[in-house]
């Protein structure tokens, strides 16, 4: 048996079990983003198999997410990018990793509307170029070796397009219709995976999941936007009448999800992930100016709630989310820890006690792009 030490990351306990370096790697793509570093974390923190981090560092990648590995000697970070061939091919010749998990993307929406171009770069082509370089360095293994490895593809629920208030929640079998450059992007590159297994083979699992939430997410994205504005004393913007609605899922959960798809998934399969927790971004965003008053009392300010505004909807924009995640539930018997009252706590209070994180990742580049996105809002 392995001789582990027990600490805390984010209020969940893990163990960190000391392996030997000569076990093979996980090669983690987009480690220094949002999922991706709070993936990295948790998995050097519970798994014993060492992690190659393939970032490009976009406005989105921080290496600071991944700080708190110190000097950890199972990480190794790696700048580069999956849409290019020779590199990924020299990673995977230098460290021979017994797996990957795709989490490279351009990921936010709105961005995607303003300029669709980087979407179909990284999440196309890169995703292609990945899979190209995975294809020869798989095809080249010894037969046990090709058996036990895995290309796991983490994608989003945004696939599959919107849903009617009364419709039942997505299921894996529900048809793709992807509503956003965003998601027409990340639906090509599920069908690249997919077409990799059937075509070649390769033991492929993709993940959709829905909306994630907690910490190290770049203030762009809903609620840590909400979050940062009200501190501020900022507008809070509100697409359209605020009754589009999610299905929020805590990140770590979702990394619990994709750590078990790797370890027990089946080969060619995908699996929805999701948190059984709709809510409309009106009420998301009251929870949220609650939360504040109660954990950061202001007694001279206004209460946050009536900082919210209501600004033009995104074009395009889906209804409804809703995620059924039945089948990672009774196959692999995955749960969500948190639900989204204890989830959402953890996370206001996350921003509360990292404000300087906050202020190091909103740089020029990201106060431009609050210029272009909310000019005409
Ligand atoms: P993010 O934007 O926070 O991080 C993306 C990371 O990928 C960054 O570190 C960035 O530097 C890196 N990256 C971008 N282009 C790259 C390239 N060409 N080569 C290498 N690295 C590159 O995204 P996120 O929210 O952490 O999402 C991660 C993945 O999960 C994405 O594939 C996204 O589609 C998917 N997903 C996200 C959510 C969500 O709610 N955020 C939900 C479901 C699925
Ligand atoms: O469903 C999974 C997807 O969730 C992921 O694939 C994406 O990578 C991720 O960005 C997220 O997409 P959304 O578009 O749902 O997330 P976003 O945080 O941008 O918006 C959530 C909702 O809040 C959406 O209905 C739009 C609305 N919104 C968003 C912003 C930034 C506002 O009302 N105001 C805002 O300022």
């Amino acid at each position: 048996m392995m001789n582990g030490s027990r600490f805390t990351i984010h209020g969940s306990r893990f163990t960190i079990y000391h392996a030997r370096m000569t076990e093979r790697p996980l090669l983690v793509t987009g480690g220094a983003g949002f999922i991706g570093s709070n993936f990295v974390l948790q998995w050097i923190a519970a798994e014993s198999a060492p992690v190659v981090n393939l970032d490009k560092l976009t406005y989105a990648g921080n290496p600071a997410n991944l700080a708190g590995l110190g000097n950890e000697p199972r990480y190794v970070f790696v700048r580069g990018d999956i849409a290019d061939g020779a590199t990924v091919a020299r990673l995977l010749a230098q460290y021979r990793p017994r797996a990957i998990v795709n989490f490279a993307a351009e990921s936010h929406v709105d961005r995607s509307i303003h300029g669709p171009a980087d979407f179909v770069e990284t999440n196309i082509v890169g995703t292609f170029a990945l899979l190209e370089a995975t294809r020869a360095f798989w095809s080249a293994l010894p037969q046990a070796e090709r058996s036990a490895f895995r290309f796991l593809h983490v994608s989003s629920d945004e696939v599959y397009g919107s849903l009617a208030a009364a419709e039942p929640p997505f299921t894996e079998a529900s048809a793709y219709a992807p509503n956003s450059p965003y998601a027409a992007s990340k639906a090509a590159s599920d069908h690249l995976v997919r077409s990799y297994h059937r075509t070649y083979g390769l033991p492929t699992l993709t993940t959709n999941c829905s909306n994630n939430y907690g910490p190290y997410q770049f203030p762009e994205k809903l609620i840590p936007l909400m979050i940062v504005n009200a501190l501020a004393g900022k507008p809070l913007p509100v697409y359209g009448d605020g009754g589009n609605v999610r299905d929020w899922l805590y990140v770590a959960d979702h990394c619990e999800a994709v750590r078990l798809a790797l370890a027990r998934g089946r080969p060619g399969e995908t699996y929805n992930i999701g948190g059984n927790a709709e809510r409309t971004n009106l009420e998301v965003v009251r929870m949220i100016c609650s939360l504040l008053s109660e954990l950061k009392p202001d007694p001279r300010g206004p209460h946050p709630s009536t900082l919210i505004t209501h600004v033009p909807d995104r074009p395009g924009h889906d209804r409804r989310y809703a995620i059924d995640s039945a089948k990672i539930r009774g196959e692999l018997g995955w749960r969500p820890r948190e639900d989204f009252d204890t989830g959402l706590r953890k996370t206001v209070q996350w921003y509360l006690d990292h404000m300087a994180w906050t202020g190091d990742v909103m740089s020029g580049a990201y106060r431009e792009w609050i210029e272009i996105n909310y000019a005409d809002r």
